[in-house]
């Protein structure tokens, strides 16, 4: 297992360049399944989880060639089962559900279980397959679904969720007849996942929108596509230019995903300039406590609560955050704590008192976005700190350790 180690105290200046969004990439990968033929996906980042999607789909057949740019040839899928060891190690896994059931009419996919930071029931995937008249049966810890030919339904999900989301998307695209999902995800990676599905032939209409109108076709052929930029990385990169109190240019990022995370940062009393040439964070000025929420998109993004508890902690007074999202994702605050923040959690909310002065120490990474914050106190503490099991950040930042030594931090990758 390899650990990260930060001495503390450089203050990041320069560019950093946002690889592609995990979260466009693989559902992405998934929707290879739904054309056969040769599939291009460029701008791939070269991430753990998107490594583990290959193996699902070359577990199924498929050949996927390439790392920055894949290749997914997925004539050749003659297996339709996402097995429980690829799964458990990512839930993403799922994703391959509505698309073997729209194009092969069957698949057995293991249950992704539980997760560090919550139950994560796939529930709302089943319901919406179910009314598009697949056959759901939950065998050993696998759903198995089956279905001559989906034919198309409205269903309303009682929460809005972004892989349920896609996977009916996925689904409804080859099903007989429209399909409507109302309470739809609205993120941007939802909406990526709709503009490559209509360019290989699909009819989707309001991705991005809480309303998604469909309308079934009999086939969709392959597409090249090179996927948007990742918003979290981007989120996470501006952070860390905020807490070490940097000047730091994030390039290669849309601002129109990053509005409410812009404007939070500027409440927080942080510099943030936007414009073609990317995102200016400059830090360095005083930080003032935030109360923050996080929300569906366009809401505040679960998936930078984290980051932003470190910014919390080094502002001056008491900041509320509360995660609406997932039920246990303060994981990052135990090693907070140790690091010398003040943080309360009461359910899903975290008082954290400031300012706080991090102390370097030997902490432990949690899930990947725990882990980002664990890396952003370490940059402004003082002393050394390892983060150890940075597996967890592998899964989902590309390298970020060369990303921000090429920004001035003193931080290294260690075998352990
Ligand atoms: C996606 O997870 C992202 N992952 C997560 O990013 C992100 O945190 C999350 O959306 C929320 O934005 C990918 O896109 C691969 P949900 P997903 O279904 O789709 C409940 C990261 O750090 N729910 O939107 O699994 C669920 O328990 C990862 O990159 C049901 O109850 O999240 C949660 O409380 C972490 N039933 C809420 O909805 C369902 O059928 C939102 O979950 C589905 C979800």
């Amino acid at each position: 297992m390899d650990a990260i180690v930060i001495k503390g105290g450089k203050k990041l200046r320069g560019e950093v360049s946002i690889s592609g969004a995990k979260n466009a990439a693989l559902p992405l990968i998934a929707s290879a399944i739904l054309t056969g033929g040769r599939n291009t996906i460029k701008n791939v980042p070269d991430l753990h989880d998107v490594g583990t999607m290959a193996r699902v789909l070359e577990q199924l057949g498929a050949e996927v060639s390439g790392r920055r740019t894949l290749q997914i040839a997925s004539s050749s899928i003659n297996k339709f089962e996402a097995p429980y060891d690829l799964v458990r190690t990512m839930r993403a896994s799922v994703l391959v559900l509505g698309p073997l059931v729209a194009r092969y009419g069957r698949a057995r996919v293991s249950l992704p279980g539980g997760c560090a930071i919550g139950a994560r029931p796939i529930d709302q995937h089943l319901k919406g397959l179910e009314a598009m008249g697949a056959k759901i049966e939950l065998n050993h810890g696998y759903v198995e679904a089956s279905c001559k030919r989906l034919r198309g339904a409205t269903v309303v999900c009682d929460i809005s969720t972004v892989t349920g989301t896609m996977n009916l998307m996925m689904a409804a695209s080859l099903a007989k007849g429209r399909s409507t999902i109302e309470n739809a995800a609205r993120e941007p990676e939802v909406e990526e996942l709709a503009r490559v599905l209509n360019k290989m032939g699909a009819r989707i209409y309001g991705a991005g929108t809480a309303v998604i109108d469909i309308e079934g076709v009999d086939d969709l052929h392959p597409v090249e596509h090179a996927i948007i930029p990742d918003r979290i990385e981007a989120g996470t990169f501006m952070a860390a230019a905020a807490v070490t109190g940097g000047n730091v240019l994030i390039k290669n990022c849309l601002l129109e995903h990053l509005e409410v995370v812009i404007a939070k940062m500027q409440g927080a009393g942080v510099e943030v300039s936007a414009d073609a040439g990317g995102i200016g964070v400059r830090g360095g000025g005083e930080l003032r406590p935030l109360d923050l929420t996080t929300q569906p998109y366009p809401g505040f993004p679960t998936d930078m609560q984290a980051q932003f508890m470190v910014l919390a902690a080094l502002a001056n007074g008491q900041s509320v955050l509360t995660e609406t999202i997932f039920e246990n994702r303060f994981m990052h605050v135990p090693e907070l704590t140790r690091m010398g923040a003040d943080v309360n959690v009461q359910g899903r909310v975290a008082i954290v008192r400031g300012p706080t002065r991090f102390m370097g120490a030997t902490v432990m990474a949690s899930d990947l976005r725990a882990s980002a914050a664990l890396v952003l106190a370490a940059l402004v503490a003082r002393g050394t700190t390892r983060v150890r099991r940075v597996y967890h950040l592998d899964r989902g930042y590309e390298r970020i350790e060369l990303k921000l030594r090429k920004l001035g931090a003193n931080i290294r990758r260690v075998k352990e």
